[in-house]
């Protein structure tokens, strides 16, 4: 009997994928500090147009969202544990919309610029979208679809960690600070929505 050859399936190395986890959680828990009463914003957060209250509930459902999508990936927990990867799916995906919402609304009040306003403006609105058709998907019963939807939507969420590796540059290139930040506001997520598309064709 003929057996049809596969390819193999794309596996993340173990090492990126706790990495990467590990980011995310410390990224995470860091955010909620937005969240103790009279926690002072730096300078050029605290000149946001649409700050309060807009920041709070960006951190709130941002930071959770990043923190739940991290272990959301996990075979394991989805295996011994579907019930809590459900309502842990459901509490992603209401941190998601919350937060994307939020930032969207941030993003408009942004004080360094159009450009920044576009970048996470942009980046909102796809956030909103995938995270939306990854819902969408495992109402429907269509899993495999669900999967490369959250993947992207991941790959958006962890815009929170790639900016903020990138950030020190925009101190040290030599340009105006406001275009520097404008670049990552589009650099933050761009590549991480090319990679996981990269990814997800592997696979
Ligand atoms: C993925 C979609 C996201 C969008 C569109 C977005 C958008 C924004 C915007 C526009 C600001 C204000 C920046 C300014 O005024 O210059 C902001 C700040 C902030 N965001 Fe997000 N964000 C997103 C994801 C996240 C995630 C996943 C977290 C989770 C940790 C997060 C945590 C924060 C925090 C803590 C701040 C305050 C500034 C700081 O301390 O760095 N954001 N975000």
């Amino acid at each position: 009997m003929s057996t049809i050859a596969r390819p193999p399936a794309a596996v993340m190395p173990r090492w990126l994928l706790y990495t990467t986890a590990l980011f995310a959680v410390a990224v995470a828990l860091f955010s909620y500090r937005y969240l103790a009463p009279g926690m002072q914003a730096p300078p050029m957060i605290q000149a946001n147009a649409y700050r309060a209250p807009w920041l709070f509930i960006h951190a709130a459902g941002a930071a959770s969202a990043l923190l739940i999508g991290a272990f959301q990936f996990s075979t394991r927990l989805r295996a011994r544990r579907l019930a809590a990867h459900r309502w842990l799916g459901r509490a992603y995906v209401a941190g998601c919309m919350v937060g994307g919402v939020a930032g969207l609304v941030l993003a408009i009040g942004a004080s360094t610029g159009s450009v920044s306003t576009a970048g996470f403006g942009l980046l909102a609105l796809a956030w909103i979208g995938t995270t939306g058709l990854a819902w969408r998907r495992v109402l429907q019963g269509r899993l495999a679809e669900h999967r490369s939807w959250m993947v992207r939507s991941f790959a958006l969420t962890l815009s929170a960690v790639t900016l903020r590796l990138y950030l020190p540059l925009a101190f040290v290139l030599p340009f105006p600070f406001a275009a520097s930040y404008g670049a990552i506001a589009f650099l933050c997520w761009v590549p991480n929505l090319v990679l996981a598309e990269a990814w997800l064709r592997r696979s």
